[in-house]
């Protein structure tokens, strides 16, 4: 197995919505070899998740994983899912405003306005149904993944660009 290339801002791979998985692509060698190179890219590169065309497959296929992350010290723990398909609905009208910051936008972090709550629905790498409830900072995880699937990035969604800063800067002024 080894580490897959990710795709930057500007690759128009990442404006493209994702087209969805068939039940005979996500059984075959190929497929689920590709989620383990993007569960081992993930975890190489210390984010807490990562969408198929961030690493230049337009496939609706999403990892996510919080564990300890030096990217993000003070994220709760997420266990490892796959997202295949991913659905979302919001379950709260109510938006909390958070820090984000993207692999394939190196080195920024910007304050996001996200959904506090929601429930997503899918299939795990094997197919079978997948119903997710949930909040906070995990919400907001699966939302920024499903945004990459349909051709988006945390940028499309910010309100405040004022807050849009280096990692650099970020610890000096802002993660207080
Ligand atoms: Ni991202």
């Amino acid at each position: 197995m080894w580490i897959l290339q990710i795709a930057r801002l500007g690759h128009p791979v990442l404006r493209h919505p994702a087209a969805p998985v068939t039940a005979d692509e996500l059984a075959s060698p190929e497929i689920q070899k590709l989620i383990d190179g993007m569960i081992l890219t993930m975890r190489e590169c210390a984010g807490v998740g990562l969408a198929a065309n961030q690493i230049h497959v337009s496939k609706q296929i999403a990892v996510i994983e919080s564990k300890k992350n030096p990217r993000y010290p003070d994220a709760p723990d997420i266990p490892l899912t796959v997202l295949i398909n991913p659905r979302l609905t919001s379950l709260s009208v109510k938006k909390e405003v958070s820090w984000e910051g993207c692999l394939s936008i190196p080195d920024l972090r910007g304050a996001v306005p996200r959904a506090e709550s929601l429930v997503c629905e899918g299939l795990d790498r094997q197919g079978r149904p997948l119903l997710i409830e949930a909040k906070g900072f995990k919400a907001r995880v699966i939302q920024h993944e499903c945004d990459h699937l349909a051709g988006k990035v945390y940028l499309d969604r910010m309100e405040d660009f004022s807050t849009l800063t280096h990692l650099a800067e970020f610890g000096r002024f802002w993660n207080k």
